[in-house]
């Protein structure tokens, strides 16, 4: 069977899923696109030689009858209000992270989701479906490294967008962190601080309305601390690290293989720059194994609409922190409803 995709908002992960819905994944057809930037949908469309409905608003994609699944690679806020739609039109739904900028806006999603009686949406947090988070995950399950201790992850970006703000830095970069960390050891986080270390003076950081770097210390039920650096004007490349200190061993994220050149007395070996690369595989891992489950008749089995709305509670506490100073505490549901048990 083909599913029929319609993807909202044809940017730069858009286009990149595009190419990628259209080229690389099995089992779906891309039948329209829409982009409220006049001609950017149809010029992305142009670039790959492919044709499909090209619509300026949302509503008339999820409504559309030859649409099956809406994929939603918009700006984040405007996830909530397209994941509504999609639902209410009874569409499969696959939302690029966050699902949310905030756990209200989750839950509305949530609400449309229930109201159809079934599971039918995934959230892009992709780093679950990268082969080193799921190496670091089974070593942490086996055992390996005894209990959990200490977390501490590195965030660093080559590079910023227009419109990349003080909160932009948990809710559009840490929500991976906050995903992926809370999946690898299964446990919940309980309380955030969000610190603002000496400023990168190479960007002007008051007019971009950009702290950064940023640190965020979180931690969870067990006890666990996590430290993740967030550094968006990193020089030197796109970096993300992952170590995981337990009672045994210490763990760490593989990097990306590079050749090693020893040249001129010196030892190295390369460093990513764009982030499209950097998880490429993960990516393409994910929407398989999404349209091989819809296509199954089965619901989605990757992140759910439940965990973007618990990343997005801790997101928001995080983003709390940010502004008053202080440590936060994390308030999350004792109950998960029925449909996400
Ligand atoms: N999983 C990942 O690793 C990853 C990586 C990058 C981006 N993202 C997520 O993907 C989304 C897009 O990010 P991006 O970097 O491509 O941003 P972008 O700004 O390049 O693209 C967003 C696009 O959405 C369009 N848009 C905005 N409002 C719209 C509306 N109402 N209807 C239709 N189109 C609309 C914009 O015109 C733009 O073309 C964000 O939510 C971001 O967090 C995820």
């Amino acid at each position: 069977m083909t599913l029929r995709a319609g993807i909202v908002g044809i940017g730069k992960i858009g286009s990149d899923h595009l190419r990628r819905l259209a080229n690389t994944i099995s089992g779906v057809e891309v039948v329209a696109v829409c982009d409220i930037v006049p001609g950017r949908a149809q010029a992305a469309l142009d670039k790959l030689g492919l044709k499909a409905k090209d619509y300026s608003d949302y509503h008339q994609l999820v409504n559309d009858s030859d649409v099956d699944v809406v994929v939603c690679t918009a700006s984040n806020e405007v996830h909530a209000d397209v994941g509504v739609a999609a639902l209410n039109a009874k569409k499969y739904l696959f939302m690029e992270k966050p699902l949310a900028i905030s756990a209200a806006d989750c839950m509305r999603v949530i609400e449309a989701e229930q109201k159809n009686g079934k599971r039918m949406v995934q959230v892009g947090f992709m780093r679950r479906y990268d082969s080193g988070y799921a190496q670091l995950k089974s070593i942490i399950a086996d055992n390996e490294i005894g209990q959990p201790l200490l977390i501490h992850g590195r965030h660093y970006n080559a590079s910023t967008a227009e419109g990349y703000i003080t909160p932009a830095a948990i809710y559009e970069t840490l929500i991976h962190e906050i995903d992926v960390l809370h999946w690898l050891i299964d446990d919940d986080f309980t309380t955030a601080k969000v610190y603002f270390p000496r400023q990168t003076s190479l960007v002007d950081v008051d007019k971009l309305k950009l702290r950064d770097p940023q640190v965020a210390v979180l931690e969870t039920a067990t006890g666990v601390n996590v430290v993740v650096e967030i550094f968006v004007n990193c020089q030197y490349g796109y970096d993300i690290h992952c170590d995981v200190t337990g009672e045994l061993g210490m763990a760490e994220l593989p990097s990306p293989p590079s050749v090693a050149v020893r040249k001129n007395a010196k030892y190295s070996t390369d460093i990513l720059t764009d982030w499209k690369e950097r998880f490429i595989d993960a990516y393409d891992t994910e929407f398989q194994d999404f349209f091989d489950h819809l296509n199954a008749g089965k619901a989605p089995v990757g992140a759910n609409a439940w965990d973007g709305y618990l990343a997005a509670i801790t997101s928001d506490a995080c983003v709390k922190s940010q502004q008053s100073g202080k440590t936060e505490t994390i308030s999350l549901p004792k109950e998960k409803p029925a449909l996400y048990r």
